[in-house]
């Protein structure tokens, strides 16, 4: 029987708040501006939006850098302006997810400011302090995520604080009981306002080594790569102890229901499936983000998507991503003709998709001019910035694209006014349509939804094909990944038996004549068995 847990048979749409809809002015995205723009959402057919953070923050990592984690920066709006979204949104029966950031908080949470003031203070141990190495250096070779040493010297105590990320986010200690009962009170308070669960930022980096071993060298570093590869990550995270805090953080949501946990995990499909969680007690939906990893054709693909079936425990639901705040967009990376397959692709393998704001229209890489540079990661190592993908959403042909009447934090891309929702959403052959046919197939067929995967075995090197299945209903969905015509003609013979459910081309008729099937350049197709 088809499991009809939401966060199973639905779809998750990432909203960057900055970034989606202005309604000030102020040329910064808002809660309010999202408010108004759940229509869209329900009319293009997800199921859940996940906001990144809007909590207040001094933004030295726009929001990850969290100064009160049961708050809205006045950037964003109020509380109630929070509680208003999540009243509209449940209205129209989307889902909301929020963005839990536990591993760092900002230098300007009121815990870091009482850890720092001295080796005494009541929080000092709710941070990660060490003394200098013998030389007065850092305690151990751990890399910063943004570049230079992840340790920084405190003058007012002479030791230095870790931290992952920016010097401006310092870990939380999660080995301190205080600290974990804190995060669990965070958590009660955002369930209590009816959010219906959390992606957890960098949720394999909570706990470190208790010995803070030096990490070893990456014999794989090559000078391109950003500096945190120079080390294998090894001490630094994804320890066994983590699971633990996950348990844990499963116990605070479990009285509440249909909530989800999701976790933001970047590792290795062996290594990422460990996030179930013996007994599945682990984060429901463990990111899967190996399409983004995966080079882009369709034998890579199509053995990532077995790989990936085949490593999951039994029970784990399978989830996947093409793009987020801090990933090249996915149109940038395939090219626009290509987009449309990887809509397909994201939106008919088996397991919870999330989509990324702007893709569903082909949002592509937004050059970013020197002066406008906002990714502190673009300053300390250029060319690694995420400002590219953070543009604002483009929604018509007015101003700013409708985003807003003031000057974008960022610049708009400058095709914004041939490519907006306003004009794909009437346009049969728009990416935009794609993407809302297919969240409607999703809807009205449970195959698709939670029945099965089977790949199909393919001749055909620049084709990936596979089924979904459930008692009623068989679909075959092939895929061609290269840019002129393919012929398949050893997955079954197709004249009569199978008919077209769906094309990324639309002139494509709806009946299948011969056995072979040739396959447009670029194109997808989703067949359905019987009825012709
Ligand atoms: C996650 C976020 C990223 C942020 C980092 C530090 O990877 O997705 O945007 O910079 O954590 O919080
Ligand atoms: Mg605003």
């Amino acid at each position: 029987m088809a499991d009809t847990v939401w966060w199973k048979s639905g779809t998750v749409y990432q909203v960057y708040p900055r970034s989606f809809q202005d309604s000030d002015g102020d040329g910064i995205g808002d809660l309010r501006g999202i408010t108004r723009r759940l229509d869209y959402l329900a009319w293009l057919g997800v199921d859940a939006v996940w906001i990144s953070p809007f909590y207040p923050s001094p933004m030295a990592d726009f929001g990850y850098d969290v100064a009160d984690y049961c708050g809205v920066d006045p950037l964003f709006g109020t509380l109630e302006d929070f509680d208003a979204l999540v009243a509209e949104a449940h209205f129209r029966r989307l889902k909301v997810i929020l963005d839990f950031v536990p591993n760092h908080t900002s230098i300007a949470h009121p815990w870091f400011v009482d850890s720092r003031a001295s080796r005494t203070s009541p929080k000092r141990n709710w941070y990660i302090w060490r003394d200098p190495a013998p030389d007065g250096g850092p305690p151990n070779n751990w890399i910063s995520n943004f570049g230079g040493p992840a340790w920084s010297r405190d003058a007012a105590t002479g030791q230095y604080y870790y931290h992952a990320f920016l010097r401006e986010q310092p870990d939380l200690n999660w080995r301190n009981p205080e600290v974990r009962a804190a995060m669990h009170d965070v958590l009660r308070f955002w369930l209590d306002r009816g959010v219906d669960g959390f992606r957890v930022d960098v949720i394999w980096h909570l706990m470190k080594d208790e010995g803070f071993r030096d990490n070893p060298a990456n014999p794989g570093f090559t000078s391109g790569q950003a500096e945190i590869n120079r080390f294998t990550q090894v001490y630094s995270a994804d320890r066994p102890e983590i699971f633990d805090v996950i348990a844990e953080m499963r116990a605070v949501l479990a009285p509440y229901g249909d909530r989800v946990l999701i976790g933001e995990i970047y590792l290795p499909v062996e290594r990422l499936v460990a996030y179930y969680g013996a007994d599945l007690a682990g984060v429901d939906l463990p990111f899967n983000f190996q399409l983004i990893q995966t080079p882009w054709n369709a034998r890579s693909v199509a053995e990532l998507v077995v790989a990936y079936e085949d490593a999951l425990p039994p029970g784990g639901w399978p989830n996947w991503v093409l793009g987020n705040h801090d990933q090249p967009r996915i149109a940038a990376r395939v090219g626009a003709a290509q987009a449309s397959i990887a809509a397909m692709l994201l939106l008919t393998l088996r397991g919870t998709p999330t989509l990324y704001y702007g893709d569903e229209i082909g949002l592509a890489h937004v050059p970013i001019p020197p002066d406008r540079v906002q990714d502190p990661w673009e300053r300390n190592e250029p060319g690694h910035g995420r400002d590219p993908e953070r543009t604002p959403m483009q929604w018509d042909d007015s101003p700013n694209a409708g985003f807003s009447v003031g000057e974008p934090w960022l610049p708009l891309s400058a095709d914004a006014v041939a490519r907006n929702v306003e004009l794909q959403c009437d346009d049969a052959r728009s990416l935009l349509t794609l993407y809302r046919r297919l969240l409607r197939l999703r809807r009205d067929y449970t195959a698709l939804s939670t029945g099965g995967f089977r790949s199909l075995p393919s001749s055909n090197a620049f084709v990936f094909a596979y089924e979904r299945h459930d008692a009623d209903t068989t679909l075959r969905i092939l895929l061609n990944f290269s840019a002129s015509p393919q012929t398949v003609s050893d997955t079954g013979a197709y004249g009569g038996a199978w008919t077209v459910l769906l094309s990324t081309h639309t002139d494509r008729a709806s009946s299948l004549h011969a056995n072979d099937l040739v396959l447009e350049a670029n194109e997808g197709l989703m067949l359905i068995r019987g009825w012709s």
